[in-house]
C-alpha cells in the first residue's frame, strides 16, 4: 500500500492512519497534563521500550511486578495513539508515564504550560534509519521500504511515518525549557547500562540502593527483554506485526548500519546529517 493509502499529514509529519487516527490526534491536542507526568519522548527505533522498562523498574525501587505483567502500551502509553484513549489517564495517580514521538513543535498547549519531565532518548540515526528499515518489512501500518537505497532517500527526506529524524532531534535539542528535559542516548545505555540507570533515577529524584540499581539494570539487558511478553509484542497478531520474519528485538546493538549502507551512502548520509545539524549546539557523539 502506497503513503496516500497508509499515512496523514499531521503538522507536516507523516503519521500511521490507523495507529493515529484522527480522534487520537485531538485526544491529545485537549490532553491535560500534570507537572509530575513524565514523558518518554523519542524518534521510532531510537530506544523507547528500553527507557520504559527502566523508568518502570526506578520508580517502583526495582519491583519487577509491573513491567512483568503489564502490557508496556498501557504502563506508559502512546500518547497520540488509537489505544490510549481507553485508557482512562487522567484517573492514574501520579506520576503518570507516557511515552510518546511527537516532535517538541507539535506537542499541545498543556504540554507547554505545565513543562512536564521528560526523558529524550536518541541514538545513532544510521541505526534508527537501519532499525527502522527492518521494522517497515514486518508492520502492516506502515509502507513497504523497498530497497534499503529507496529507504534511505525517503529517510533522509523525512518522508516517513514521524517525519524527519533530523528535525524530531533538533526539535527537542532546541527546545526552550531545557530544565525539564533529560538527555541520553541509546549509545549511553548500550556503553554502561547501570550508570544510565542511575542517571535516570537521579532525575526522576528516586533514592535507589547500588544493589537495586545493578538489578535493574540487569532486568533490562536485551536477551532479558526480548523474552518478556509484555513488551515483545508476541501477543501481536501477525497480520499487525510479523515477528516470524524478524523480531520486534530484533539485535540490540550499536553499529549494525554497517551492515546495510555501502560506503557511498553512509559518506552521503554523514554529509546530510553535517549539514542538518549545523545549528545544534549540544554536542552528540555516536561511537
Ligand atoms: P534494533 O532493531 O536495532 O535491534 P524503540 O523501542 O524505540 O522502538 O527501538 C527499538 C530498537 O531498540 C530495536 O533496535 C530494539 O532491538 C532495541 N532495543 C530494545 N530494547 C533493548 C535493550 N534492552 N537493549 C538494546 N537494544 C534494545
Amino acid at each position: 500500500m502506497t503513503e496516500a493509502e497508509l499515512y496523514t499529514e499531521y503538522k507536516g509529519v507523516y503519521l500511521s492512519k490507523s495507529m493515529n487516527p484522527p480522534q487520537s490526534l485531538k485526544y491529545l491536542e485537549d490532553f491535560t497534563f500534570r507537572p509530575d507526568d513524565i514523558i518518554i519522548a523519542t524518534y521510532p527505533k531510537s530506544g523507547t521500550h528500553w527507557m520504559q522498562h527502566i523508568v518502570g523498574l526506578v520508580l517502583n525501587g526495582g519491583d519487577p511486578t509491573s513491567v512483568d505483567t503489564v502490557y508496556n502500551w498501557k504502563r506508559a502509553p502512546w500518547l497520540e495513539q488509537a489505544a490510549t484513549i481507553a485508557l482512562n489517564l487522567e484517573e492514574r495517580p501520579s506520576p503518570r508515564v507516557f511515552s510518546t514521538h511527537f516532535h517538541h513543535n507539535m506537542m499541545p498547549r498543556s504540554f507547554f504550560d505545565v513543562d512536564p519531565k521528560v526523558i529524550y532518548v536518541m541514538r545513532n540515526p544510521k541505526d534508527v534509519f537501519t532499525s527502522y528499515f527492518h521494522f517497515h518489512e514486518i508492520a502492516s501500518f506502515l509502507v513497504k521500504p523497498g530497497s534499503s537505497s529507496e529507504f534511505l532517500h525517503k529517510f533522509l527526506d523525512g518522508k516517513v511515518q514521524h517525519g524527519s529524524w533530523f528535525d524530531h532531534v533538533k526539535s527537542w535539542l532546541n527546545a526552550e525549557n531545557k530544565q525539564h528535559i533529560m538527555y541520553i542516548s541509546y549509545e549511553e545505555l548500550s556503553a554502561d547500562l547501570k550508570t544510565s540507570v542511575a542517571k535516570v533515577a537521579e532525575f526522576l529524584e528516586q533514592r535507589l540502593d547500588d544493589e537495586v540499581m545493578e538489578k535493574i539494570a540487569e532486568k533490562c539487558l536485551f536477551e532479558n527483554m526480548k523474552e518478556n511478553k509484555m513488551t515483545n509484542y508476541s501477543d501481536t497478531p501477525t497480520k499487525i506485526l510479523d515477528q516470524t520474519k524478524t523480531k520486534f528485538f530484533r539485535k540490540g546493538v550499536v553499529g549494525d548500519w554497517k551492515n546495510l549502507l555501502a560506503a557511498e551512502e553512509a559518506e552521503h548520509f554523514d554529509a546530510v546529517y553535517t549539514d542538518k545539524m549545523k545549528d545544534v549546539e549540544y554536542s552528540i557523539v555516536w561511537d
